[in-house]
C-alpha cells in the first residue's frame, strides 16, 4: 500500500485553490483507511482460507473418524488397478525391463497416429525443437540451451523407445514429458519425429511419379517451406 504518497500531499491545498490536486488528495485520504481495513480486518479475525488447504481429507491423512485412526477406507481384496497399473514397463517408458531400448512401436504406424503425433509435436516439443526438429524454436531463440536436431545422424539413427524415454524422463536440461503426454501420444509423437527425420532423406523410389519427375526437371522456383520457426515470426 502506498502510505508514502499519502504524506506528502498538500493538505492546505484546497484552501490555496489548487482544486483539481486538491479533490485527488482528498479522495486518497478517504481511500487509505477503507483500503487498509480491507486488508487487516480478516487478518485480525483469521478467516483467512488458502484454497491449498481445503477442508478435506488427502488420502491415508490421519482422521479420528474410523477405529483405525485413518481417513482412506482398505482396498477390498482383490481389487484391480484399471488402467492404471503401469506394467508394461515398454510401453510407458521406451526401455523394457532389461533397460533395453525399444525397437519397435507397440501399435500400428499409420495416418492416425501420425497426426495425433503432429498435433502433440506441436503443441509441446516445437517451442524448443521448432516444428522441423532443427532445434532452433522460439525459446531457444530467447536463449534456452539449443538441443541436439534431430536430423542429427545420432538421432536419426535411434530407436523409437529412445524418443518415448526422453519424453517419460527428461534429459538433461529438458523436464519430462510424461505430466502432459501418455504413453500412447508419447509414441506418437516418437512416430511423428521420425517422420520429420524421413522426410530429408527419403529414398527416391519411396516418392511419387509427380515427385520424381518434378525432381528430374530443372525446377526454375525451389518449394520453401512455409515456415521453420513454429509460426512464431
Ligand atoms: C523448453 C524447451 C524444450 C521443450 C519444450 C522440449 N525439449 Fe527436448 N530438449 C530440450 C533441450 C534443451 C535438450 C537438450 C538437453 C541437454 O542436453 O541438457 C533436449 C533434448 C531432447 C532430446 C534428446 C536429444 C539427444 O541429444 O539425445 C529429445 C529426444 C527431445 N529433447 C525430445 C523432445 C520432445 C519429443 C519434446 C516434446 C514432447 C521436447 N523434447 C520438448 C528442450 C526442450
Amino acid at each position: 500500500m502506498r502510505t508514502d504518497r499519502i504524506e506528502t500531499v498538500p493538505l492546505g491545498s484546497r484552501q490555496a485553490g489548487r482544486a483539481g490536486a486538491a479533490a485527488t488528495a482528498g479522495r486518497r485520504l478517504r481511500i487509505a483507511p477503507v483500503a487498509l481495513l480491507i486488508g487487516v480486518v480478516p487478518w485480525l479475525v483469521g478467516c483467512r482460507q488458502d484454497m491449498h488447504d481445503q477442508p478435506r481429507y488427502e488420502p491415508l491423512e490421519a482422521s479420528s473418524f474410523f477405529d483405525n485412526g485413518a481417513a482412506s477406507r482398505p482396498l477390498i481384496e482383490g481389487t484391480v488397478a484399471r488402467g492404471h497399473l503401469g506394467e508394461d514397463v515398454g510401453f510407458e517408458t521406451g526401455l523394457d525391463e532389461n533397460g533395453a531400448v525399444v525397437a519397435d512401436f507397440p501399435m500400428a504406424v499409420d495416418l492416425v497416429l501420425l497426426e495425433r503425433g503432429r498435433n502433440r509435436y506441436d503443441v509441446f516439443c516445437s517451442p524448443c525443437h521448432d516444428r522441423l526438429g532443427n532445434g532452433r524454436g522460439m525459446i531457444v531463440r530467447r536463449g534456452y540451451k539449443q538441443p541436439t536436431s534431430f536430423h542429427d545422424p545420432r538421432l536419426v539413427e535411434a530407436r523409437p523407445g529412445y524418443f518415448v524415454n526422453v519424453m517419460t524422463n527428461g534429459f538433461g536440461q529438458m523436464s519430462s514429458y510424461a505430466p502432459q503426454l501418455k504413453p500412447a501420444d508419447r509414441w506418437a509423437v516418437a512416430a511423428y519425429i521420425q517422420a520429420l527425420q524421413l522426410s530429408r532423406r527419403v529414398p527416391a523410389d519411396l516418392l511419387s511419379g509427380e515427385d520424381r519427375a518434378w525432381l528430374a526437371g530443372e525446377p526454375t522456383e525451389v518449394p520453401q517451406p512455409e515456415s521453420d520457426d513454429g509460426g512464431h515470426s
